[in-house]
């Protein structure tokens, strides 16, 4: 098969070597790609927004099945594109993409099918949010509606921060329209768990736990991030835990989509709060997360195009998801400043060392070639990633790997996986 990947980060590397992995994969493209994916993947200069470009593209090189990675094409209907033009595509169509897209849809959704989340309420002007915060109890959760990098949840600690923050989010609008309308949520405590799983609009198969660490410096300090780094399984997402969320979240999502007329055909990433009274979505996403796919996609032992495939026809019933009975950590090595301000063209050397080193794998996030040289092109720069027998070993050998490596204004966490000691 020919396969068509859009994306460009560490997420799409991931994909593109363990796509690289089936049998069944002959040629494999991605637009626009980086200089990492580019030893699996002819990389092709269309931008991940240009849907009819891509579609032409697709149409043109017979490709047989495209996978899409990132939120943004996907919220905005790309899917739906492809499969006017009668083009194979895995991804949720818009509608069903939403469950990421709108935050109030996800909630309202949550609330109408009993699925735990957060006590909210959505507000569409501001003067109405700046009265409920006056008697709201605090810390309060204040999030804007549509996609924001990431970005768009602010934690406030008093009734002055939440005022300010719907200052930024709804008069200011930092983030545009997505601050049109803002979900004010309950401040919940507890432990972080991501969960990926494929979805075909009515089977659920979950993969192996996983959890980020958003925040940018050590101790969980600093400014949010698109992630710092990962480590997989989570030691926290007992056998307890999954049966509750098999119970209580994962099917009744499916379910509950399906029900709104919104079936949803992809990979749904639950975004885990573990409360005292249980788990609790904090948030949907409609693609597979990053970093969380350098730590998982490494431990699957499935042909990654079997399930793509069994998603879009419907026959996820018929297919069981394996992994490995290991652990894996990603250490992202961004550029000293991420994510405010930072340099990058700086040549990065030690990545040959890497080759043919197994269990070791470094997923490129932001870079690119000048000349012969790679050279650092984003904040986030490289995921590296290594497997071991438990999480202890994997956290010790991903910290190796990265002295491997240098760049100039090089910078990392030093305690990704650290929580696992107090498992
Ligand atoms: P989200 O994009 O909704 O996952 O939010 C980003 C981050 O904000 C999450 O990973 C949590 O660390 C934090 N967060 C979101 N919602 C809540 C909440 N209700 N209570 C506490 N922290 C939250
Ligand atoms: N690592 C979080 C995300 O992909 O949204």
């Amino acid at each position: 098969m020919n396969i068509l990947i859009i994306g460009s980060g560490g997420r799409e590397h991931a994909l593109a070597w363990k796509i690289a992995q089936s049998s069944k994969a002959d040629k494999i493209y991605c637009a626009p790609g980086n200089a990492g994916i580019a030893e699996y993947a002819e990389c092709v200069p269309i931008g991940a927004m240009e849907f009819d470009k891509l579609a032409d593209f697709a149409a043109e090189k017979n490709i047989d099945l495209t996978v899409v990675g990132m939120d943004d094409p996907l919220v905005g209907g790309i899917v739906d594109v492809f499969e006017s033009r009668g083009l194979r595509v895995f991804g949720p169509r818009k509608n069903a993409a939403i469950l990421e897209g709108s935050k109030a849809f996800s909630k309202d959704l949550m609330k109408k099918y009993g699925i735990p989340t957060a006590a909210y309420e959505n507000f569409d002007s501001p003067e109405a949010a700046l009265a409920y915060l006056e008697t709201a109890k605090y810390p309060i959760v204040l999030k804007a509606d549509g996609l924001a990098l990431g970005k768009g949840v602010l934690i406030c600690e008093t009734h002055e921060e939440a005022v300010a923050g719907v200052q930024t989010l709804m008069v200011d609008k930092q983030f545009g329209n997505a601050g049109n309308t803002i979900v004010v949520e309950e401040f919940l405590t507890g432990r972080e768990v991501s969960v990926l799983s494929f979805v075909d609009g009515k089977t659920i198969r979950i993969m192996t736990s996983a959890q980020d660490h958003k925040r940018a410096m050590d101790g969980d300090e600093g400014l949010n991030t698109g992630g710092m780094g990962t480590f997989s399984p989570s030691p926290f997402y007992t056998a307890e835990v999954d049966a509750f969320c098999k119970e209580h979240i994962y099917q009744k999502t499916v379910d509950a989509m399906r029900a709104e007329g919104r079936p949803f055909q992809g990979v749904i990433f639950f975004g885990l709060m573990l409360t005292a009274d249980g788990p609790k979505v904090l948030e949907y996403n409609a693609r597979f997360g990053d970093p969380e796919a350098q730590v998982v996609l490494p431990r699957m032992k499935n042909d990654i195009i079997d399930v793509f495939n069994a998603c879009v026809d419907g026959t996820l019933d018929t297919v069981w998801l394996e992994f490995e009975a290991n652990a894996a950590v990603c250490v992202v090595l961004a550029s000293d400043g991420y994510p405010v301000h930072y340099q990058k063209g700086f040549p990065i050397s030690g990545l040959e060392q890497f080759k043919g080193k197994d269990g070791y794998y470094v997923f490129h996030a932001g870079t690119c070639f000048k000349g012969e040289d790679i050279v650092t092109n984003g904040g986030r720069v490289l995921g590296v990633t290594a497997k071991g027998a438990n999480l202890v070993e994997a956290r010790k050998n991903a910290y190796e790997a990265t002295e491997l490596i240098s760049f100039e204004n090089k910078y990392m966490r030093h305690d990704i996986g650290k929580a696992i000691d107090e498992a």
